[in-house]
């Protein structure tokens, strides 16, 4: 089936809501959706192969569209975000626009959008709120949504009912046709939607205009099939598709060749990846094990899954060299009432397990974590038995949350007697835990010498640099902004609440010795 035959095979079906008010939205429109979301096909893992397509190339037809144009991405969300912003700036450029960082001067403006909690999409309608009075300014102006949230019917139709402003909303599958979906909007004085539910490609060859020059983010795999009950990644990001290992480690040798310090490898849920290849035997250890042989100093990988991360991954992580001593491994709580209630499918004491052989084969290393408090009738014990575990472990950092329920998700159609008062007070709790332990080990850094991978200056004082250390910790110090890009050796002076305050003392050699 070609795409033209695909989006007539999809245009038939009309999106699916629990809502019948929102399905007559989506009647009226019709003619103009190309394709519609709809979170129940998303949920449906099919059995079809995944097709990689190497040829990615923009039509000729589109190559002059931006010649005078500018565009304008804001993003929400994650690296996995971050990083798709990156091949839509790439994406953009090829057709000719120019980027800007001022909103109002721009032709496009798109939102990259976030949907793992309320607040993230809370912060996008206000946005497109927003944007009517530069929209009234400028007519011309295209507004667009993509992202996370594009792939919720129930945004799509509250976009449709509320911001009629809005000129295209397009899907996280959808982002190699941007440039189809800009020339419509071009010409339709309708809303032009286009979302696949379904996807089992992945795309090759996607340009990408990176942010940065001294970090760079690569991806290993999309979407994720675990189905926590609570998440809604697994409908906006489809099933696990990971990029074949020579693809990845090219580009990682690319990234090295033009100078680029250090490699943040993205998934979802990295540790599956591989499981969805073939003809190969080929895991997340296999594949690091290749890239810590690329003269690159530092590689790192989020986000981990405790359920699948493996043995042959720790002794390769082990290793050292130039994969970090730093493991972000999300618990989300310490109760195996809880756990099970949340379909990690793992327990309190499996993960206790894997924490121990984490540290046992890398003694050095920085352990951090998510958590979301308040799930629905979590008890106090239950809360306890996740500051326990936490204590237990002495993870380094957290990000926490409070449940947020998603539509569509298992757990928002659970009932909850957990009141909201008592759900924020359990996350200044374990906040206050979190605090305690990331203070901890700051201060114990005093008078020790650290790496830093220097990225910039301070916003106030040219001659105060800022960095990362191998195991992410901020650390500021005075020294010559010649030194931006470079790994330093830094020795911490004072630990403040959140950052090291250090003194410089040499640049580091930075080949990276092969082990
Ligand atoms: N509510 C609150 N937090 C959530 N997360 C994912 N879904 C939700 C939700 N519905 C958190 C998890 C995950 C992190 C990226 O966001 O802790 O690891
Ligand atoms: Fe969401 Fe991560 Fe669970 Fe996948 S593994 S469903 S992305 S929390």
């Amino acid at each position: 089936m070609n795409e033209e035959q695909r989006l007539a095979s999809q245009q038939v079906k009309q999106p699916k809501t629990s809502e019948a008010k929102a399905e007559k939205d989506y009647s009226k429109y019709f003619e103009k959706v190309f394709t519609a979301p709809s979170l129940k096909d998303a949920k449906k893992r099919g059995k079809e192969d995944i097709k990689y397509h190497k040829d990615f190339a923009i039509d000729e037809q589109f190559l002059r569209m931006g010649e005078g144009r500018k565009f304008y991405i804001r993003t929400y969300g994650c690296q996995m975000n971050e990083h798709d912003t990156e091949v839509m700036a790439g994406i953009f450029m090829q057709l000719g626009y120019e980027s800007t960082e001022d909103i109002e001067s721009a032709d496009v403006v798109l939102l990259n959008t976030c949907a793992i909690r309320e607040n993230a999409e809370n912060k996008v309608f206000g946005e497109l709120g927003f944007l009517v009075k530069y929209k009234r300014k400028n007519p011309e102006m295209l507004i667009g949504v993509c992202g996370c949230m594009s792939q919720e019917e129930s945004v799509v139709n509250k976009i449709l009912k509320t911001y009629p402003h809005v000129d295209m909303v397009f899907g996280t599958h959808n982002i190699h046709r941007l440039p189809n979906i800009l020339q419509e909007a071009y010409m339709s004085k309708e809303m032009v939607i286009e979302v696949w539910s379904k996807e089992g490609d992945v795309i090759e060859n996607l340009p990408k205009k990176r942010l940065g020059s001294i970090k760079a983010w690569v991806n290993i795999m999309y979407g994720c099939d675990k189905f926590c009950t609570y998440c809604i990644v697994p409908y906006t990001r489809g099933k696990e598709r990971s990029r074949r290992p020579e693809e990845i480690i090219a580009e990682v040798r690319e990234l090295a060749a033009q100078g680029y310090k250090e490699i943040m490898l993205l998934g979802q849920n990295v540790n599956a990846y591989g499981k969805d290849f073939e003809d190969l035997h080929y895991r997340l250890g296999d594949l690091m094990d290749e890239l810590r042989k690329i003269d690159i100093p530092r590689i790192r990988f989020t986000t981990s899954h405790p359920r699948d991360f493996d043995d042959q991954l720790i002794e390769v992580l082990a290793q050292g060299g130039n994969l970090v001593e730093h493991i972000h491994l999300p618990v989300q709580s310490g109760s195996n009432d809880v756990l099970k209630i949340m379909a990690r499918k793992y327990t309190r004491e499996h993960f206790l397990q894997l924490v121990d052989k984490i540290k046992v084969a890398m003694p050095n290393v920085a352990l951090t974590t998510d958590i979301i408090v308040g799930y629905p009738n979590e008890t106090e014990e239950q809360f306890q038995e996740t500051l326990e575990l936490y204590r237990e472990v002495g993870f380094e950092m957290a990000f926490t949350y409070i449940y947020s329920p998603r539509e569509g998700t298992p757990a928002a159609k659970m009932v909850d007697n957990v009141p909201e008062e008592v759900k924020k007070q359990r996350l200044q709790r374990l906040n206050a835990v979190v605090a305690e332990f990331s203070s901890a080990a700051l201060k114990q850094l005093e008078g020790e010498v650290v790496e830093v991978l220097v990225e910039g200056s301070s916003k106030r004082r040219d001659d105060v640099l800022a960095g990362y250390t191998r195991k992410n910790r901020l650390v500021n110090f005075e020294g010559p902004t010649e030194l931006v890009g470079k790994l330093v050796k830094v020795k911490v002076i004072e630990a403040k609440s959140h950052s090291l305050m250090g003194e410089f003392i040499e640049q580091v050699k930075e080949k990276v010795e092969l082990v």
